[in-house]
């Protein structure tokens, strides 16, 4: 089976950035896993699906396409808070799970895939060949975040960023399912003071060994 790299984080911490450059640079495929939650997450507003009705949400996940998973309508801070509540529910994850593992077997030929997310090495493939376990501060990252809203001309408040990031860190780590945290194996990318490239370079370098 084709080798694979996972990298595991919290929201906001840089983990798809890092992931598209390896995906860019090597030329290998690449799976945002959070795009699942999220795609799932704007079906159920598009059809006015109820977070608690376990029928058609497990509908949604079971026939997720390309384009739902590529639509530009993933990034809000609606998509943001449901895809994190649904990401609690043990029988999405499984479902989802089935998706994710199919994903490296499409690509028997690549040196390695890269799959990021905040299970990946610890749930989904917990024998990957190299684990990022990738982590920033809560106050730094919102900081980012914040930047980049800026910089598209958008405008947003620092303060509600900070909350919503820990909003979700709170979801993230606490969750009895799949909860995030390091997997065995993993190595620990801590950017809070490394920029994007800085952390490219490491990254290069764990790979190149
Ligand atoms: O990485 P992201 O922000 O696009 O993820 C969206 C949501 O999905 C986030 O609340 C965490 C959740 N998620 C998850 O629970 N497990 C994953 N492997 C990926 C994302």
């Amino acid at each position: 089976m084709v080798e694979i790299i996972t990298i595991d984080g919290p929201a906001s911490v840089g983990k798809s950035t890092l992931a598209k450059k390896i995906s860019n640079y090597y030329k290998v495929p690449l799976l945002n896993s959070g795009r699942l939650y999220r795609a799932v997450a704007l079906k159920m507003i598009n059809n006015k699906i109820n977070i608690r009705n376990k029928y058609k949400i497990l509908h949604c996940a079971q026939t997720l396409t390309n384009e739902n998973m590529n639509s530009q309508d993933l990034f809000s801070s609606k998509i943001d808070k449901i895809a994190s509540e649904i990401s609690k529910k043990k029988y999405l994850r499984d479902q989802l799970k089935i998706y994710q593992r199919e994903f490296p077997k499409k690509y028997t030929g690549k040196k390695f895939v890269v799959i990021e997310g905040r299970d990946i090495g610890t749930e989904i493939f917990p024998h990957a060949k190299i684990k990022i376990f990738m982590w920033a501060d809560a106050k730094i990252r919102a900081k980012r975040r914040y930047l980049q809203f800026l910089k598209k001309g958008g405008n947003a408040r620092l303060k509600r960023i900070y909350h919503e990031i820990v909003s979700r860190d709170i979801n993230d780590l606490n969750r009895k399912i799949a909860p995030l945290q390091p997997a065995v194996n993993s190595v620990l990318l801590d950017t809070s003071y490394l920029d994007i490239e800085q952390a490219f370079s490491v990254l290069k370098k764990i790979i190149s060994e």
